[in-house]
């Protein structure tokens, strides 16, 4: 072996600083997803940005090692995402660290994330608890076949008027008034509602995020009404890379994404630190609104 092959060095010492993760650059951030084969673009960083609160670690240079993010959507209840440390940093601390950080700035509220499988040790340590699957289903969008609407059920597109029934609906479901949330996302969406006597009983958000659009929040009170609601958007996206985060696996919705060509691409999971997050499915009674598709994982 020659003297040049054998040489090492240890180059790995960086001293880090945190910053607020609105003070940094968004190409910086973007670079940051892109290190760990997250598909968000800058514009998806950009929102949560507006929308959340967060930290990056930045090193002498001004090169980022880490990011963090908090989603207060009221002083009960948050939401943590985009926990990410550099590839050439991991198993090092850093995560812990801005975990730490991020746990201190929500202090008091009861939290729910949605962990890779990276992540899964870091949040144990931490004392969150494992509530649900996550499914990431995606893929190039196949034309559905038709669906048929019950009960005299009408679906027409969203508009803004709608945003006060479309919150009360997401607010059962989601436990928690997302209503400055939705208004967010209509404006960068397309809406479909599901109206039945005169009432708006489910919904959908379609948007463009990471290599495509992605459909969610999804909300509503059986198998059918989401997959009515849903239908709509894999239709208009026939053809082009369409994505769509549940908990619901199986059954006739399960079977629906499949023939929408959206296969699980892969599986996260929904912990909770504080008060559980999600209601328990057997206490959950019949025709109550639920959550058939996640805004995103970091926002629930
Ligand atoms: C998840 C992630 C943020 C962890 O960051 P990190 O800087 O490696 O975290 P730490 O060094 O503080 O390690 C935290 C714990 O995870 C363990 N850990 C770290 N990397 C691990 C790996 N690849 N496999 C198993 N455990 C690992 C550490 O040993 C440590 O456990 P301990 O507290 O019991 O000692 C980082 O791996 C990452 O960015 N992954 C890609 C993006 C991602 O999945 N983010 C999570 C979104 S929910």
């Amino acid at each position: 072996m020659s003297a040049l092959t054998s040489e090492s060095r240890l180059v790995d010492s960086f001293e880090t600083r945190i910053a607020g993760i609105d003070s940094v650059d968004l190409d910086k951030l973007h670079a940051l997803s892109m290190s760990v084969a997250w598909p968000h673009r800058r514009e998806d960083w950009q929102f949560l940005r507006e929308f959340g609160q967060g930290i990056a670690a930045i090193d002498e240079i001004g090169r980022i090692l880490g990011s963090a993010m908090w989603f207060p959507y009221d002083d009960r209840f948050a939401t943590i995402g985009m926990v990410i440390t550099s590839p050439r940093l991991q198993a090092n601390g850093a995560g812990q660290w801005l975990m730490r950080h991020a746990l201190d700035q929500v202090a008091g509220r009861n939290l729910g994330l949605n962990s890779t499988r990276a992540a899964r040790r870091l949040y144990l340590s931490l004392d969150f608890v494992s509530e649900a699957p996550v499914y990431q289903c995606q893929g190039e969008a196949t034309l559905p076949p038709d669906v048929e609407l019950s009960d005299g059920a009408v679906v027409r597109p969203l508009d803004a008027g709608d945003l006060g029934p479309i919150a009360d609906l997401d607010r059962v479901a989601f436990g928690t008034d997302r209503r400055l949330l939705l208004a967010r996302l209509i404006a960068s969406s397309k809406g479909v509602v599901l109206v039945r006597g005169g009432r708006i009983e489910a919904f959908s958000l379609c948007r463009r995020f990471g290599r495509g659009h992605v459909v969610g929040p999804v909300v509503a009170s059986s198998d059918a009404d989401a997959i009515a609601v849903i239908h709509p958007h894999a239709v208009e996206h026939a053809g082009a890379f369409l994505r769509l985060d549940t908990r619901e696996k199986g059954g006739i919705f399960g079977d629906f994404l499949s023939r929408c060509g959206l296969a699980i691409y892969d599986m996260v999971t929904t912990m909770s630190l504080g008060e559980p997050w999600l209601p328990n499915p057997g206490h959950q009674a019949e025709h109550q609104p639920k959550t058939y598709a996640l805004v995103s994982q970091a926002l629930g």
